[in-house]
């Protein structure tokens, strides 16, 4: 057996493993991005050996230096991996052994893979969950900024894809902003639990030698310890409630994709995508097309895919660390890049949109948007609700029939239909006057619009 083949797992052994084994359970191909973290947790823990006197501190500083000059070479490129070492632990622990073959055989004391790998995995995602938070926080500026700019805008607003009642276009900005909001708080929440120590566990049980948990917590910066060994080598909660959180995001922004690439056919023409942001057919000359959006709208149900992989993954596990557990990490990582991919093009996208105010405005005056305040006008004038719920029913069907509007009705028309209507009426109804009798708390007048964005922009972060 040469040395590179040969495995540190390997004295029990007589044969050499199978190169389709090796082959088929590596997974140094995808775990190398883990090479970073690795080599910090294996300095702490080092440093927590060394304080326990479970290793000399000569052993410590070799160690230590060996460990940093590997990650210089990997940063560099200059370090070569290879598939027969199975994963981004060995490859390292394998290296530093070669590098410093006294010292470097005493680190492994106290921890096993099961606990290494998990510890990685949470250093890398707390990192990434940060990363994601100033990408979500980007997203949530610039919603309020186009809510600021668009102010005067007012838009039909749907339900059931049917016209419902005129809103301002900041008002549904500002309904992206508050689910942001709260997946900016979900990433928050989930990001505690990510950050719980687990080295020390070893394999499954914990580990005889006086190790000091707490200390190699300190020294990575984890706030907590993972309180049972056996839950610790096996959790992978940190990761599915990461990618649901990462689903619920990527479900929003598909939302947003969806209403831009409707918005932007000839049928609607409520906005326009800048040509930076669209693409052509290779056979339609003259098209342009949504691509950023549909994409994005896309990966939505890849990573869905994602959190059903995991879900599965887990649910037959038997206690405690089982194989199947690698291959928590390629959904991750698909998930981690997606996400951070689709957020940033998306707050980029969002900047080369032209709404056209003209043809929102025009929009939202039609289709009975106004019969629910004709209705609103005569419970005013005390008239119950579900009466006058009635009265505009047959009004809206009498100029269905006539082929008119509600605004173009006289007078004396609407009193046909009930002798509270006044004058007032028309005035009432006017699509302005329709969007800005909406001012109870979370309504659409610009005066709420207005309140809430100075809500958000006076809340400490
Ligand atoms: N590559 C493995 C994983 O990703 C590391 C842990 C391996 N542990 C073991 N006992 N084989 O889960």
């Amino acid at each position: 057996m040469s040395t590179r083949q040969k495995k540190l797992w390997g004295g029990r052994f007589r044969k050499p493993t199978n190169k389709m084994v090796e082959a088929f359970t590596a997974s140094i191909g995808f775990d190398r991005r883990l090479y970073r973290y690795d080599i910090e947790g294996s300095i702490a823990h080092a440093k927590m050996l060394a304080k326990q006197g479970i290793i000399s501190k000569k052993d410590e500083k070799a160690i230590i230096r060996t460990l940093r000059d590997i990650l210089k070479d990997i940063e560099k490129g200059k370090f070569v991996f290879h598939h027969e070492d199975e994963d981004i632990h060995m490859a390292i622990e394998k290296a530093l052994i070669a590098r410093a073959p006294e010292a470097g055989g005493k680190l492994h004391a106290g921890r096993s893979r099961n606990d290494q790998v998990s510890l990685d995995l949470r250093m890398y995602l707390r990192e990434e969950i940060e990363e994601t938070l100033n990408l979500v926080a980007a997203l949530k500026l610039q919603f309020i900024a186009m809510a600021k700019t668009e102010i005067g805008t007012i838009m039909p607003g749907y339900t059931h894809l049917q016209k419902a009642q005129p809103v301002l276009l900041s008002h549904y900005f500002l309904a992206y902003w508050e689910m942001l909001d709260r997946d900016e708080e979900r990433l928050w929440e989930c990001s505690k639990r990510v950050n719980v120590m687990p080295l020390g566990s070893a394999a499954l049980a914990g580990t005889g030698l006086p190790i000091d948990r707490a200390y190699t917590a300190r020294e990575l910066k984890f706030p907590e310890v993972s309180r049972n060994s056996m839950d610790a080598v096996s959790d992978r909660d940190y990761v599915a409630e990461f990618i649901f959180v990462a689903s619920l995001i990527m479900m929003h922004l598909s939302r947003f994709c969806e209403d831009v690439i409707l918005w932007s056919t000839a049928e609607f023409d409520f906005l326009e995508i800048s040509d930076a942001f669209t693409t052509g057919s290779s056979i339609m000359p003259q098209k342009k097309n949504p691509d950023v959006a549909e994409l994005v709208r896309g990966k939505t149900g890849r990573v869905y895919g994602n959190l059903v992989a995991l879900l599965t993954l887990m649910k037959g596990l038997p206690m405690t660390y089982n194989r199947d557990l690698q291959e928590d990490k390629e959904p991750l990582f698909d998930t981690v890049d997606s996400l951070k991919g689709c957020l940033a093009i998306i707050t980029e996208m969002i900047k080369h949109l032209t709404f056209k105010r003209e043809r929102m405005q025009e929009e939202a005056s039609g289709g009975f948007s106004a019969a629910t305040d004709v209705a609103e006008y005569l419970v005013m004038k005390g008239v119950p609700f579900r009466e006058s719920h009635g009265i505009v029913g047959r009004l809206v069907a009498h100029c269905l029939e006539k082929n008119r509007e509600i605004s173009d009705l006289t007078i004396k028309e609407f009193q046909r239909f009930h002798e509270a209507f006044e004058k007032d009426i028309v005035e009432r109804i006017s699509v302005k006057n329709v969007v800005d009798a909406r001012k109870s708390i979370g309504g659409t007048s610009e005066k709420m619009v207005l309140t809430r964005i100075r809500e958000i922009e006076g809340r400490k972060k």
